[in-house]
This record gives structure tokens, sequence and C-alpha cells, in this order.
């Protein structure tokens, strides 16, 4: 195990600030990535270089280009120009790729005035328009994907199934017909169900595990399910129920991962407590994902309050991603890194030793916004074992040491989650 020398490396490479990929690779992640949007990709160098840099981003995702409408805009015509340009900066970077996403209900073509949500389709002709689409587009991109979004957002939010030309035609057949015809297109990408507000656990949350048990049942191939993640600031689940809810699918025998992470003020500009609020939600969501074996990683659904889709969806609500409108890491930053660095720095005891030795540079703080409510401890933990510095040293369900290596102390961040700073 070389784990010192990777930690290292990572805190070495990245210079003064650890980046959020490497952090996550040392914690345990596949990865930590990002949306790119097509649009600004070639027309904002700053917003470029910094998808370019894969020790930030170690995976990337078309955030519209590989959509229907985009891939297909006429019948069987198949055009890649816009789902390329991501897919190519990531193989430029060796970042990897997930790819999003093939059948859903939105942002499908009009063919002249037979369209995919309006034609009078039967099982026979939609079935072939689906397979004829999956087949092309995985065919394209085979090879490329570490996962495919296969179906997104069959459910709605109250538990029933939504409505779609594909639920119409098909009931829920559609669901193994797809994943059926994406396992043939590209058998060795991740095959996943992506959808929004399964955090709550709530009916919707129900209805997404039985649609897993619905694909398995049909003897079709599913390895994942993705949880969006587009939530609000205040009223995130907390780590440990988040966990709970991510182990749900696992339990499954497919893996999770949260594949469009934001989380909105729901009025902006937010105040700096607000702010302190948001990195508290970032760290609990990313801390779920380290606390559940089979979750693979994070994706945000852009990194930059500049370029999201959130305002325009969302009138009123917004700043809801790591970086500030002028490319400035917000607190939420600080709370996605220390998180990570904890578990990085806190690997199994045995490792520990070694470990300690380590000292590294903090991760920029680039604001002033002052912190939770702070409690520190200088109570010895059992036998005296004492946590480097950005180890975890306290919260819900913590059963490790609670005291801090000197000059450290433990600082409480949120009743989940307390770090030696
Ligand atoms: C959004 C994009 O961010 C916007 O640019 C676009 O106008 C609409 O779609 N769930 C998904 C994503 O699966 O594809 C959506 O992306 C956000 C919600």
């Amino acid at each position: 195990m070389h784990l010192p020398t990777v930690l290292s490396v990572v805190f070495a490479a990245a210079g003064v600030t650890a980046q959020l990929n490497d952090l996550a690779v040392a914690a345990g992640l596949k990865y930590f990535g990002t949306c790119g949007s097509e649009g600004n990709i070639n027309s904002d160098t700053t917003y470029r270089n910094i998808l370019n840099n894969k020790s930030e981003f170690g995976q990337l995702v078309p955030e519209n280009g590989q959509k229907w409408d985009a891939t297909e805009p006429s019948r069987g015509q198949f055009t890649y120009s816009s789902g390329d340009i991501v897919a190519g900066v990531a193989k430029q970077n060796g970042q990897l790729l997930r790819c999003h996403t093939l059948v859903w209900y939105s942002q499908l073509p009009s063919w002249g005035n037979v369209t995919v949500s309006g034609g009078s389709w039967n099982r026979s002709t939609l079935q072939s328009v689906i397979e004829t689409h999956i087949n092309n587009v995985m065919g394209h991109y085979k090879g490329q994907c570490y996962a495919w979004d296969v179906v997104n957002e069959a459910v709605n939010d109250d538990g029933t199934w939504r409505p779609s030309v594909f639920l119409s035609t098909f009931n829920t057949d559609y669901f193994a017909i797809s994943f059926r015809a994406a396992k043939a297109a590209d058998p060795n990408t991740k095959l996943y169900y992506n959808d929004y507000n399964l955090e709550y656990n709530q009916a919707k949350t129900d209805r997404a595990v039985e649609l897993v048990k619905i694909v398995q049942a049909a003897g079709a191939p599913i390895d994942g399910v993705g949880f969006q993640g587009h939530l609000i600031v205040g009223s995130t689940p907390s780590r440990s129920a988040l966990a709970t809810t991510l182990k749900r699918f696992t339990a499954l025998g497919v893996e999770v991962a949260y594949t469009e992470l934001d989380i909105r003020h729901s009025s902006v500009p937010a105040s700096s407590s607000a702010l302190v609020t948001q990195g508290n939600d970032f760290a609990n969501v990313v801390g779920s994902c380290l606390d559940v074996a089979g979750c693979v990683g994070v994706t945000i659904w852009g990194f930059t309050d500049k370029y999201s889709w959130i305002p325009q969806t969302f009138p009123g609500q917004g700043d809801a991603l790591l970086y500030n409108s002028n490319f400035g890491k917000k607190p939420a930053w600080t709370s996605v890194s220390s998180v990570l660095a904890a578990k990085a720095t806190n690997p199994p005891p045995a490792q520990t030793t070694t470990l300690a030795t380590i000292t590294t540079a903090p991760p920029a703080q680039t604001t002033t916004t002052s912190r939770p409510a702070v409690s520190t401890t200088s109570a010895a933990a059992p036998g005296g074992a004492q946590q480097t510095r950005w180890g975890q040293c306290g919260g819900i369900g913590w059963s490790g040491p609670t005291a801090c290596q000197s000059p450290w102390t433990c600082q409480v961040l949120n009743p989940y989650y307390s770090q030696c700073l």
C-alpha cells in the first residue's frame, strides 16, 4: 500500500492547495467531476482552464451535447458536433467521461410532424426508434464512457411513473428495452438510472428502488443509480440520512454516484451565513458518498455560478456551485476539499502512524466568512490517540479520536462532522 506516497504526490503536485479530484481519489473515490457547458468551452479561457485541470476535475460530462435533440435532430440522422466538445476535452486531458443521456422525456427532438414525444407509435416502431438511437449514439462513444445514463427521470416526485411517450407505449417495459439495447451497444460501460430528489428517501425513492428491481427481474443489465443532487441550501438531508438512502440502492447490487450536484440558495444574493450553510450541505453530500462503499464519485452540475442552469429554471434562486461568478472559490469549495482531505488523511488505523508525518498547507481560505459556532475539545481520546490536521475528530456516529495534534483544535462544522483545523 503506497498511500503516503500517493498523498504526498497529491499535495505536492497541487502546489499550495490540493485539488478536488486528487483529494477524492486519495479518499477512495474514482473521481470528482463536473459537467462541461458546451457553449462556454471555447469562448471563456478562464472557464476552460479550470475545466482542463484534471487535479480539480477528474471526470467530465456533457451538459447538453449528448441528449436526443442534439444527437438525432432528424430521424436516423446523427450528429455529434456538440457531444464531442466535452468528450474531446476529457480525452485530451485524460479525464473520465460520464455520458448523458439516452431515454428521457425531455429535450426530445421534433421530427417534422412525427415527434418522439407526440408521434403515434406502437411498441414495434418505438422500440426500433429507441434501439436505433442507443445503438448509434453509444456506438459513436464506444469505449469512451465510464458510465451512461440510460434512462433519466422516469419517476415523478410523488412516486408515480412519469408520463412520456415511452411510458404510454410500453408501460414500464421500456426500462429493460433500453438497458438491453445499451448493453449490446457498449458492453464495457456502466449503465445507470439517473434521477433527482431521490435524496429525500420518500415515495420517489421507493419507486426508483422498484425500477431497479423491475430491470433486474427482467434479466436486463443495470449497474448504477445516479443521484442527481439538485438540492436546496438548508433543506439538504444530513450526511447519515443521505448515506442510508444511498445504501438502499447498493443493497440491490448496483453502484451509486452523485451525478449533477448543485445546492441552490432560495434567494440571492446569499448572506455569509447562508454560504456557510451551503458549505455544510455540500460537505454532507460528499461525506455521504465517502461513507458508502458502493458510492463511486461526485459530479457537480457546473462549477461556476457564472454558468448554471439554476437561474433560468428556478427564477430568483441560484449561486448553487463551488466557484462564484468571478471564478473565486466559495466556502463550499473549502468544505468539500476539507471533507475529502479528512478522509484522505484518515485511513484505517494501520496507516495512521505514517500518515501523521504528512504536513501540508491547508486548502486556500478564499473568503473571510465566519464558520458556524465553533467548539473545541482538548479531551484525550481513549488510548491517547490524537487526530492529525484535517482529520475528523467528532460528529454523530464518529467513534475515532476526538482530540487533535497540537496546535490544531477540533472544530464543529456541523452535527455530523468536526475536523482538526
Ligand atoms: C439541464 C441543463 O443544465 C440545461 O442547460 C438545459 O437547458 C436543461 O437541462 N436533469 C438532467 C440534466 O438530467 O440533463 C438537466 O440539465 C438538469 C436536470
